[in-house]
């Protein structure tokens, strides 16, 4: 049936026929992301599976992908209407709701100023260059200190569920204003069951394209949808609370300036488009929900590395010890001047592809890509991974490598090869935290290792191999050690 009603002259995408009913679903049932690069060998950057009898068009190869998400940008800026995607936000999320009108726009660009005002703008009353720097300086030596009581204690330990608590920490000052304790049970029970949300939303969930799953009892979905409930009311928690102390002199947060919105709003009477204060005000779950898991998730993959190589780590410290020393602690405006670390940091990226796919697109018209005709509607997947592992751009793309991102000397950065690593999306619906998830992970991983060294336990093994979601993660592991690199006296 799909392919019905293709303008003369026009084809529709190649693909694999699947079976009838359930079209690929078996073969994409496990890492989604393997199957459909390998299928792209056969098929081209321009293919369709179907899944269920839900037909989606996947994108590989990064010229193909910057056509349809820069050049045409408008086609393909939607986002499909599935199961799973309903239940974030009550449907309403700026991430993952149907919407990309008028609406979606300001939306975006509300969420986006509020963000950047406290994080990265320069900030009068921080004692750091911006907000974000405070922050996450706070908490990272706070890391340092945990992992060395950990190490006291326990003599091993996970670093993940600290690190965790730490990136939400430093989301939730930037969003209210306050941080959490490390045993706050209920920002536990959010940050600690977010793999259900990951293993829900994952891109290729077959719940979403075979409708009959979705009354069947699952308990990863009843999960999910408890995960759900419990981020709404620990941030609803959190805006109420502003509601009660707001000051319009005295804007502390992104929620404050978020409330701001809705209240300027209303003085002005009735503009050209009415938000929702609702819909103002939840923006803060969007913010939230992207901000934490992706960074921690960065960070965990980066030390899997650095404790599987650890020659690797060594140069990383190097690097420091050499252009900050041992007196003072980094800062964001070291980072250009740390070739090294910046490509470790984005051969992490490239190597792991922790999300292997974009959220799913979908199109906002019909369209026409590489000679192929895509229908209005239909849903793309985009391959991130693909693009990541592209003998065609990267030499020997299972090899993790830093030094393939810097000149001979290792003394600059190659900027054409950098840009080619695909992992905040591209265009219209590119990540709006970009530049606070680099400058998070850049300033979370110098503060570590300029003060501790990472190793994992005698006999033991870091396990790389990745659990397949939207963020894909690696299995918690127990054996972490670290050590002290030297006595301090230091302060900032
Ligand atoms: C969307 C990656 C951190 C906020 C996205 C998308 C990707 C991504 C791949 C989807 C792009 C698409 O659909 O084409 C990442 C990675 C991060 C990160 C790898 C960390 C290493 C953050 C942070 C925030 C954030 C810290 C906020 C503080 C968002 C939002 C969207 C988004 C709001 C939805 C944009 C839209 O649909 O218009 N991100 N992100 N992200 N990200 Fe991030």
């Amino acid at each position: 049936t799909r392919r019905q009603n293709v303008p003369k002259g026009l084809r529709s995408p190649p693909g694999p026929h699947g079976l009838p009913v359930l079209g690929s679903a078996l073969e994409l049932r496990k890492d989604t992301h393997l199957v459909l690069t390998e299928m792209s060998r056969k098929y081209g950057d321009v293919m369709e599976v179907t899944i269920g009898s839900r037909p989606v068009v996947v994108l590989s190869g990064l010229e193909t992908i910057k056509q349809a998400l820069v050049r045409q940008a408008e086609d393909f800026m939607g986002r499909p209407d599935l199961y799973s995607f309903r239940h974030v936000t009550d449907g309403q999320s700026l991430t993952f709701s149907t919407d990309t009108g008028e609406m979606w726009k300001a939306r975006r660009k509300l969420a986006q100023n509020a963000l950047k005002n406290f994080s990265i703008a320069a900030s009068p009353t921080a004692s750091s260059s911006c907000l974000l720097e405070e922050h996450v300086t706070n908490e990272a030596s706070y890391l340092v200190t945990k992992f060395l009581q950990l190490m006291e204690e326990k003599q091993s330990f996970d670093p993940y569920r600290y690190t965790v608590v730490s990136v939400a920490n430093v989301i939730c000052a930037i969003c209210f204003g306050k941080r959490y304790d490390h045993e706050d049970q209920e920002l536990l029970n959010v940050v600690n069951v977010v793999d259900e949300f990951v293993n829900v939303t994952a891109v290729g969930n077959l719940a979403d394209f075979i409708p009959l799953l979705q009354y069947l009892p699952s308990r990863n979905m009843d999960l999910f949808l408890d995960f759900n409930k419990r981020l709404m009311k620990l941030l609803q928690a959190a805006v109420d609370e502003h509601y009660k102390t707001y000051d319009k002199n005295s804007i502390r947060d992104v929620t404050d300036s978020l409330i701001e919105q809705c209240m300027e709003k209303k003085a002005e009477g009735s503009g050209a488009l009415q938000i929702p204060n609702e819909k103002i005000i939840n923006l803060v779950n969007d913010i939230f929900g992207a901000g934490f898991d992706t960074v921690t998730t960065a960070l965990s993959w980066s030390l899997m590395y650095l404790v599987t190589y650890p020659h690797i780590q060594k140069k990383i410290q190097a690097e420091l010890d050499q252009t900050i020393g041992r007196e003072r602690r980094p800062r964001l405006s070291d980072r250009s001047m740390l070739p090294y670390t910046e490509a470790f940091i984005l051969e992490m990226f490239r190597h792991s592809s922790f999300i292997p796919f974009t959220i799913p697109h979908s199109t906002t018209r019909d369209t026409v890509l590489n000679g192929y005709y895509i229908p209005k509607d239909r849903c793309v997947f985009i391959n991130q991974w693909q693009v990541n592992h592209d003998e065609k751009l990267w030499k020997d793309p299972q090899t993790f490598n830093p030094e393939r991102f810097l000149n001979a000397e290792g003394t600059e950065l190659n900027k054409v090869d950098a840009e080619k690593v695909m992992t905040f999306g591209l265009g219209k619906r590119r990540c709006i935290g970009e530049n606070i998830a680099r400058w998070e992970v850049f300033l979370f991983l110098s503060t570590l290792l300029q003060q501790l060294e990472f190793s994992i336990r005698d006999g033991e093994k870091a396990d790389m191999t990745p659990i397949y979601g939207l963020t894909m993660k690696h299995k918690r592991c127990e054996h972490f050690q670290v050590k002290k690199r030297f006595s301090t006296k230091s302060s900032n």
